[in-house]
């Protein structure tokens, strides 16, 4: 793009952004051009420092700069109304990462930076900066504030489902609690979590006459985790999902639509009215529940380090937080909560060398800070090694396409046009049998009823990643492969599905024929998805020592946790293992505490 395209875009995004009144007073801003701090656009249209930062000097920003996002949103409003009056196809102020600071994306000082493409690539326009995706540096050094240390009850370390689930459990049981997060926005992996949340005997599944037993999802789980599971916390899984769900919904969740994932023996995993998707739609329940709790949470909160006596309690968390430098936070428990590593790709090779170059599925800040600070804090660590691809990854993206498509019907097929493998097998068998493919991918078929089944789908139409045709034969001219044999494919599983019996691969639930046009096809590669491995915890979420015992103070729930999986985990289970483990997590956390008058 040229230097003079570049400068009208970018009038034209900040004239979205300014203030009307602002607007109307200066139409004839100049702008230096491309990468520009948005401090100096806005001082070009004599918007100074004391209209952002509220004082003229000696300006103090918190780490979750909240008061500076009081003033973008009283001037440009909230990113409700800003998506609302969007006509793009593509509208980051409506995404799925909900109501998050305008500072993620828009800063004053640096180059602004599209956070959307931390997992996508979007060439989106931003005022004062580009839509590359910029590493988040943390700034070391120690605070400039003089009280250093502070108290709390309970610190919990991570804004996932699990972290967020904790920080409630331990406030409503008492607890003055503090959220930290190292990321610029809460929500973690969670946020992502498309496909839905399994759970067993759930009044969800009676009204749709699902027969299902909490000894099924038990024995699911451990045959998916090649029965190395850790059996009491696949156990306490399994016999804590449906009040987990209950638990969700009594706090404003709607997962009443119930699918099925592979691995699973009957339709068990939970999502949202129309299939949507599961994870940012928790999150933004769980972020509502936390704020109106008045939980504090800190985003650009790094923890660096977990603090113990000498004794070998734990005693609180060193934090690195953006503005404000070092600091300690003394706490009578800390709950770990950080996720797993499948975005820190020299940790993966590490213990995976054959996965080395692979693509991830996970938001940036999967990154196993906490399975290193746990280490550190003599936490055992177990099943490091058990390292989950998923399947379906769109090629060439860091997108997800969800299980949840096989689930409601789709198919895969090879370059040639052939299936080569049950679509519901577990992840790790459906995932080599792809990487045997010619070009080591493969692509999902469907047809318009499928796509009608799951409203995720049309997520995928949106994003481009879908190919089309009137037919089976279009479609296959369309992916370049044999359009006979596509639509032989094609018959050969419909009549599967009229048998009810696939012979060719065994798939047992075939819930949707292929025959209602039109013929859709995403081609998709296996990625890096899910780290199984972690702090190993007992069923009180404990974290265990290298020495078999407990140590006092310390809990962990959810990814960073090792154990409830074994070798490979199971789609879904794993937003229940957070809410599950993080409700355990929160509940014994708070009960080690005398609670501190609120
Ligand atoms: P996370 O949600 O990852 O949260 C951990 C948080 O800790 C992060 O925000 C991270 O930035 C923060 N953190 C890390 N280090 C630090 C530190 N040092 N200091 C402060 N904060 C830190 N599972 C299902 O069951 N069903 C699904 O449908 C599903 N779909 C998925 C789709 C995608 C695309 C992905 C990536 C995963 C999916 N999963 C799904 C898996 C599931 O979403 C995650 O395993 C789960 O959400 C992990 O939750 P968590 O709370 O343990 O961690
Ligand atoms: C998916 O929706 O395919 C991901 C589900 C999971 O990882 O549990």
């Amino acid at each position: 793009m040229g230097n003079h395209r570049k400068i009208i875009l970018i009038v034209a995004v900040l004239a979205m952004l300014l203030p009307v009144g602002l607007l109307q007073a200066k139409t004839d801003i100049q702008v230096a051009g491309g990468n520009i701090a948005l401090a100096e656009l806005h001082k070009a249209n004599k918007v100074g420092c004391v209209e952002c930062h509220g004082v003229s000097e000696k300006i103090v920003v918190d780490d979750s700069e909240k008061g500076i996002n009081i003033k973008c949103i009283e001037c440009h409003g909230a990113l409700s109304e800003l998506s609302a009056k969007s006509k793009d196809p593509i509208n980051p102020h409506g995404s799925h990462l909900g109501e998050i600071n305008c500072t993620v994306c828009h800063s004053g000082h640096e180059q602004s930076r599209v956070y959307c493409n931390s997992c996508h690539s979007f060439n989106l326009p931003i005022a004062g900066g580009s839509s590359e995706i910029k590493k988040i540096v943390v700034p070391s050094g120690k605070s400039t504030k003089k009280s250093a240390v502070e108290k709390c009850d309970v610190v919990v370390i991570g804004t996932g489902a699990a972290g967020m689930t904790a920080a409630i459990t331990a406030h409503d049981a008492g607890a003055k609690v503090i959220l930290l997060e190292k990321q610029p926005i809460t929500g973690g992996n969670s946020m992502l979590a498309a496909g839905g949340m399994n759970a067993a005997e759930t009044s969800f599944q009676k009204a749709k006459n699902i027969n299902d037993s909490v000894e099924l999802m038990y024995e699911d789980t451990m045959k998916g985790g090649k029965n190395t599971n850790d059996p009491e916390l696949a156990r306490i899984l399994a016999k804590n999902s449906a009040s987990s769900v209950d638990w969700l919904t009594s706090i404003g969740a709607d997962i009443s639509d119930v699918g099925r994932m592979a691995g699973a023996s009957v339709n068990r995993t939970h999502r949202p009215t129309g299939g949507a998707a599961v994870g940012s739609h928790i999150v933004n329940v769980l972020r509502k529940n936390a704020a109106d709790r008045k939980i504090d949470i800190r985003v650009n909160s790094k923890v660096v380090k977990i603090l113990e006596n000498k004794g070998g309690k734990v005693t609180g968390v060193v934090v690195q937080g953006k503005h404000r430098g070092e600091y300690t936070i003394e706490a009578k428990a800390v709950v770990l909560a950080a996720g797993g590593f499948s975005a820190n790709p020299e940790k993966v090779a590490y213990y995976r060398p054959e996965f080395k170059g692979m693509t991830t599925s996970n938001q940036p800040g999967a990154t196993g800070d906490g399975v290193e600070i746990g280490a550190n804090a003599g936490a055992e660590l177990k099943d490091m090694k058990e390292i989950q691809i998923h399947p379906t990854v769109a090629a060439g993206s860091r997108i997800l396409i969800t299980e949840a498509v096989r689930g409601n019907g789709a198919i895969l097929v090879n370059h040639e046009g052939k299936r080569f493998v049950n679509e519901l097998t577990t992840r790790d068998k459906a995932s080599e049998a792809i990487l045997a493919q010619t070009g080591q991918s493969a692509f999902l078929v469907l047809d318009e009823g499928i796509r009608k089944s799951l409203k995720q789908i049309d997520g995928y139409f949106h994003l481009e990643l879908v190919k089309e045709g009137n037919t089976p034969e279009e479609l296959a001219k369309v992916l370049g492969m044999p359009p006979e044999i596509l639509a032989q494919t094609i018959e050969t599983y419909n009549k599967a599905v009229d048998a009810k019996n696939d012979d060719e691969f065994k798939r047992s639930d075939m819930p949707l024929a292929l025959r209602t046009a039109k013929y859709y096809a995403i081609e998709i590669k296996p990625g890096i998805h899910y780290t199984m491995g972690g702090l190993k915890i007992n069923a009180n979420t404990q974290v265990i020592a290298k020495s078999g015992k407990p140590i006092p103070g310390f809990f962990a729930a959810g990814e960073v946790t090792g154990g409830v999986h074994g070798a490979n985990r199971l789609g879904g289970n794993s937003i229940s293992e957070t809410i599950t483990f993080g409700r355990i997590a929160g509940d014994n956390a708070a009960k080690l505490v005398k609670p501190v008058k609120k």
